[in-house]
């Protein structure tokens, strides 16, 4: 399964590839706003640095709800670098442009997806990711991992080459059921990623052995 972060903290990002384990980035309006960073010029840049830190897959989404809009907005995301991928909404116009950019190479991530039906209208389309929400589904009380499920089934039974990209992803636990069900990418926050490392016996294995070299080697 390939690791995504879900930020536009240059610094995660940073943390997160010298760790070795990072495949991509995805980013959305709300998570640049957190950042600060607005503004055409400051947005174009700031998706570049991120290009710079790692070598995957760069989601950038529109702001655009019409189809016109999105298409013009994607040509220019994909003239930054080589490493953007064109993040659309799951609209009607969104489906259309999926599949304008499907049918010129361009890779597409097909994002706000809450259920299975979209999932395949999404895969038809042809684009390269779809974002299935499962935290936001937790949030109201539906069981996202279920929607990977479905998905993965669907895809499956017809060999569909759409990535299923599970998205709002909070905790380890949704790390570990995602690729247990065999989602082909996660994303998430650094935090969640980071507490896969822990483990209690880990610390007192090494507490241990360590005491035991340093009696050893006084
Ligand atoms: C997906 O690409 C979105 O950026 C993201 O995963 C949403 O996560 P949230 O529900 O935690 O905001």
């Amino acid at each position: 399964m390939k690791f995504f972060i879900d930020t536009a903290s240059l610094s995660e990002i940073k943390e997160a590839q010298d760790l070795g384990i990072l495949d991509g980035v995805t980013t959305n309006p709300s998570l640049m706003a957190k950042e600060g960073i607005t503004g055409e010029e400051n947005i174009k840049n700031h998706y570049k640095e991120i290009c710079n830190i790692v070598s995957g897959d760069v989601s950038a989404e529109v702001i655009s709800t019409d189809y016109e809009g999105m298409i013009r907005e994607g040509q220019e995301l994909v003239k930054l670098h080589e490493q953007i991928v064109v993040k659309i909404p799951m609209t009607k116009d969104g489906v259309k442009a999926i599949k304008y950019f499907s049918e010129r190479g361009i890779k597409t991530n097909c994002t706000l997806v809450f259920s299975a039906g979209q999932a395949l209208l999404a895969a038809k389309a042809g684009a390269t990711y779809v974002s299935p929400f499962i935290g936001r589904l937790d949030d109201i009380s539906t069981e996202g991992l279920i929607l990977i499920e479905d998905i993965r089934t669907i895809y499956d039974n017809y060999g569909f080459a759409t990535e299923i990209l599970a998205a709002s992803v909070r905790t380890p636990m949704h790390i570990l059921n995602c690729a247990k069900i065999g989602a082909d990418v996660m994303t998430g926050p650094l935090s969640a990623i980071l507490a896969l490392l822990n483990h209690p016996l880990t610390d007192i294995g090494l507490a241990k052995f360590l005491a035991d070299y340093a009696k050893g080697n006084k």
